[in-house]
């Protein structure tokens, strides 16, 4: 067989091996590994001294999304272009159900917004606002349509937050449809006090975003969806986790062996709390939910990484730019009441980078890398083996690293379209080289050589419900089993 591409003498990292070896593409999958791979008729990439890596899966994107009070800064065109030149080949967004509409219109509304419009292929998660028991069938169109997952809210009360039973029916019914729970997980309503108190005191800085939002009323919350879904019998992953305590809350119901996951995000890993107190309303740049923790936070959170108590890291992306452009108003028009900044930041392009310093600093081996960057989210999320690992038949999704070229980030040079980088000034050791997605070069160089019409849907299947299904039936405390079946 002739092959369209061989990449030559590269050394290639999956979440199991390092080894070396070519690697062959015809169309848009990887063809055959292995060494001294015929070259007649294909165009040849000589690897020597470069490191392959499976392109990355950012599971937990916010692309052109309207949010407090603005729309988020980047939309598919400019968020997926900054994802390819991150190392990012596929990304799972959430598409929002609007208050008393099908969960089906907001799904439609958010494909308008992706198709033709992507440089890397994409899916869907579904946030759900509102589910009477009368709609809840309407998930499992949803998942036949390949969106498989479901994001609810503990948190931001009147605008996407839950109670415990619409939580706890939207559980129920991912065990008859495949699909799973991603759970965004503050006490909303205990937050919502904090606030009101620290305006009414005269508390309107940055800062007090993260003092209303206490580690606790995360943990609390963690706590409480990891029961919900203990008694409903189902996996559940809980997104953007940010506290040590929240983790201790996934840790041991994983030491319970219930199918419970978790995700952290960088900015959690590289940012702290003392970042809302710069001066100039600087610190309106991280304010985010869950908020950034105090220095020392952190630790917990790469042990947790390590020990495979967190699964994932994905980046959370939900862009404003600081100050107010076009009709997108920005974090700034915050500045005399900090529960009016947009809450989220920038991180789409970022976190490839950011995760291969660690590698290098010795924070994470190359494989674990591999693991909680792209074959455990494609595994979680339906994706696999299409994508996630580096093996014929995968799809030839791939990140070519330069670990001799030092990588600096900035807003100077980055592609999302947002006036701050929350990692200005930070050098990577290693620079992302060529990227791959399905096979089409769109990094070349360094450079962005790809189009924005080239990512495609990707339609996911429901969970491989055998293995988490049994894990949940066999950890649940039995008394629940004659109303659960
Ligand atoms: O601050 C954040 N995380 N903004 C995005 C919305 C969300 O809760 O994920
Ligand atoms: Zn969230
Ligand atoms: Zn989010």
């Amino acid at each position: 067989m002739s092959y369209d591409l061989v990449i030559k003498n590269a050394v290639v990292h999956t979440a199991a091996d390092t080894f070396a070896s070519d690697i062959a593409i015809k169309g848009e999958k990887i063809a055959a590994l292995g060494t001294d791979l015929k070259t007649e008729g294909a165009k040849v990439l000589d690897a020597k001294g470069l490191e392959v890596v499976p392109g990355g899966i950012d599971v937990h994107t916010h692309l052109d999304m309207p949010f407090g009070g603005t729309t988020t800064a980047d939309d598919f065109v400019s968020g997926t272009t900054a994802a390819a030149c991150g190392g990012t080949t596929s990304i799972i967004d959430f598409a929002i159900q609007k208050k008393g509409e099908e969960l089906r219109t907001g799904l439609e509304t958010w494909h308008k917004k992706a198709q033709s419009k992507s440089a890397v292929d994409y899916g869907f998660h579904m946030i759900i606002t509102d589910l009477p028991e009368n709609k809840v069938k309407e998930m499992d169109k949803v998942v036949d349509e390949g969106v498989a997952s479901f994001k609810l809210f503990m948190a931001y009360p009147g605008v996407f937050m839950s109670d415990d039973a619409t939580i706890f029916r939207a559980l129920l019914r991912t065990k008859e449809n495949g699909g799973m729970v991603c759970m965004h997980a503050e006490n909303g309503g205990v937050i919502d006090v904090l606030i009101q108190k620290a305006l009414a005191e005269g508390k309107t800085e940055p800062k007090y975003h993260a003092l209303t939002r206490p580690m606790t009323a995360e943990a609390e919350a963690t706590h409480r969806a990891l029961a919900l879904a203990e008694m409903a019998g189902v996996p559940i992953y809980i997104v953007h986790l940010s506290a040590g305590d929240a983790m201790e809350e996934v840790r041991r119901a994983r030491e319970r062996g219930l199918p419970a996951f978790a995700e952290t995000c960088p900015q959690y890993l590289f940012l702290s709390y003392e970042d809302y107190e710069k001066p100039n309303f600087e610190g309106a740049k991280y304010v985010m939910s869950p908020p950034l923790r105090p220095k020392g936070n952190e630790d917990r959170l790469w042990k947790g990484l390590n020990n495979d108590w967190l699964q994932v890291v994905s980046t959370d992306h939900c862009s404003f730019c600081f100050h107010t452009k076009g009709e997108k108003p920005g974090k700034e028009m915050g500045r005399k009441d900090f529960s009016k900044i947009p809450n989220g930041a920038p991180g789409i392009e970022t976190r490839l980078l950011l995760l291969w310093k660690a590698v290098q600093e010795g924070r994470l081996s190359v494989n674990r890398f591999v693991e909680i960057t792209s074959t455990t989210p494609a595994k979680l999320f339906g994706l696999y083996p299409r994508k996630g690992t580096i093996a014929p038949g995968a799809d030839a999704d791939l990140v070519i690293w330069d670990p001799k070229k030092k990588h600096t980030i900035s807003v100077k040079t980055h592609h999302m379209n947002v006036d701050y980088n929350p990692y200005e000034g930070v050098t990577v050791p290693g620079s992302i080289r060529e990227v791959l997605v399905r096979g089409k070069r769109v990094v070349e160089n360094g450079k962005f050589a790809g189009t924005t019409t080239h990512g495609t849907f990707l339609k996911r299947g429901p969970r491989s419900t055998k293995m988490l299904d049994s894990a949940a039936a066999s950890a649940r405390r039995p008394q629940l089993e004659e109303v659960i079946k």
